[in-house]
Formats: C-alpha cells, structure tokens, sequence
C-alpha cells in the first residue's frame, strides 16, 4: 500500500484517499460518489486502472454512490442492501400463484417461484458464504462489478446471482391486469426505435422463440445511443453485465412453460404477452431516463 501510496502523491484528484480509507475498512466494498469515478475514468485512467487493481487484489469492491454524500470516501454501508441477516431472500410475488391464468398456470408459478428461483438465491448465498460482507451489497452491485469480485466464487456469482436478479426483474413486469398495447412513453420508444408496437411484438418473439437452449430475452435501453433494443441472452446472464438497463424480460426456461405447454415455447409466447405488466415497463423507461435504474 505505501508503494501505491507513493505512486498516487503527484495525484491530481483524490485517489489516494481511496486507499487509505480501504486500506483501514474490513467492509468488502467501499463506497464512493459515481462522479468522482467518471472522473477518475476522464482525468487519469491509468493511475484510477492501477487503484482499481490494487483495490480488486484486496478484494474491496467499488460501490458507486449517486448523490452528494458529505463523508465521500467512505466504507459506509451503501444506500440500499441485500438485507440484515446478510443473506439474499426470495421476495414474494406481488400476486397470487393462479392470478396469471388462463396463460401461466398456477402450479407453474409455484414451482417456477418457491423452488426454482429459491434455488439459485439459495446457491448464491453458499456461494457467498466465505465472503459474508458481499451480501451487504445489492446483487445488482455485485453482477456490474462482476470483475471484481472474487475469482473463486465469479462464475457462481454470474449464474446464481444472475439467476435470482432475472427472477426478480420477471416477477415485477407480469401482472393479472397486462396485455393489450403499451401506452406512455413506452409505446412512443417502441414506435420510434422499431416502427409499430406489432413490429417490435413480432422480433422479441422470433428473438425468444429462436434462442437456442436455456436462456432469456430482454428489452434493454441502450445508453450510448439512447435508443431500446432486444437482447437475447443464454443461460442466467444478466443485462447488468452488459451494461443496459433492463424494461422488460422473457423466460424462455423449458421450467418456465413446460407444465402446460410441453415443448411448444410458442404458444407460451403467445399468451405471455397477455400477462405484461406494460405500466411497470414504462416507470422503467422513465426511471432509467431518470438515472434511477438501480435494478435489472
Ligand atoms: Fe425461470
């Protein structure tokens, strides 16, 4: 550390503060203001690399705080977290098991919910177990600074903890009073960027319907060109890793339809869309144009 130290006195901005205040914390991440890491990134990208590195070495995660906070530097616990127990939970459904019939059946959303959703928030607690302070952090931390978190327990972190922020970010934007069309600002993003809410209907189905395997797809708002767009993503990844805010998700898990719908992923297709809760997409539209998307 006074090596680094040493190096970061001829330092334009603060950077040597980082170090020391992590340097004293036993807290796995520290906390410091989104601006100042843009403008470490902007001013001196290879001195902000190397603390970068050095702080990964360390295993401290780097939380980006959005706001004024008047202890800047410090390893506080960061505004919202995964919960006092230092466990991450399955959060309950905001409806009932049957309340998305006749499109999704209720034994499906029981299962689909209570087992296998618990399942990978019960795999990325183990996972984590080693590392108890990470779970003061949201799982959406850790998924966008995946690269620094412990090489012994990444892949675990990718997978189960993409699987549980997949889950959660599914549950919130289905709903018994969905379908029909978007309205709001939604609807206009769709028109604009693909032409006609049926253009867009049609390519997020062939994109679900054609993903090869297990896997996702998501409506995403591309920041560097503003403008939304679909993903199809295999497995459990997260857009979080991909840096795009998600609006809207599809699980195209065979666990997601088979009950009812056997191997025939598009007739499920075909009636999940009577189950989207487009109001909770278009506050993700807007929270993200907000810079308030903290969430998948
Ligand atoms: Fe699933």
């Amino acid at each position: 550390m006074e090596d680094l130290l040493a190096q970061l006195r001829g330092s334009r901005t603060d950077l040597a503060r980082i170090v020391e205040v992590a340097s004293r914390t036993e807290l796995g991440y520290i906390v410091v203001p989104a601006g100042a890491v843009r403008a470490w990134e902007e001013r001196e990208p290879s001195t902000w690399a190397k603390v970068r590195d050095w702080l990964t070495a360390k295993g401290k995660i780097v939380v980006e705080f959005e706001g004024q906070t008047r202890t800047p530097w410090s390893a506080a616990t960061p505004p919202h977290h995964g919960g006092s127990d230092m466990a991450y939970k399955l959060p309950p459904l905001r409806f009932s098991y049957d309340a998305l019939e006749p499109y999704i059946d209720a034994e499906t959303m029981e299962l689909h919910h209570d087992k296998h959703h618990q399942t990978y928030v019960d795999a990325l607690n183990k996972a984590i177990e080693p590392y108890p302070h990470l779970a003061d952090l949201p799982i959406e931390d850790l998924l966008r600074r995946l690269d620094q978190v412990p090489e012994a327990i990444r892949t675990a972190v990718r997978n189960h903890g993409g699987g549980h922020v997949n889950h959660q970010f599914f549950w919130t934007v289905l709903g018994p009073t969905g379908g029909g069309s978007p309205r709001g600002a939604i609807a206009d993003a769709i028109t604009k960027d693909f032409g006609s809410f049926e253009r867009f209907q049609s390519l997020f189905t062939d994109a679900a319907a054609k993903h090869f395997g297990s896997g996702w797809a998501f409506l995403v708002m591309n920041p560097s060109t503003e403008r939304i767009e679909i993903l199809s993503l295999p497995n459990q990844e997260s857009v979080l890793l991909h840096g795009k805010p998600g609006l809207l998700c599809c699980d195209v898990w065979e666990h997601a339809y088979y009950l009812k719908y056997r191997n025939r992923r598009p007739d499920y297709l075909g009636a999940w869309w009577n189950v989207v809760a487009w109001d909770v997409v278009d506050q993700r539209l807007q929270d993200c144009r907000a810079g308030r998307s903290s969430t998948a």
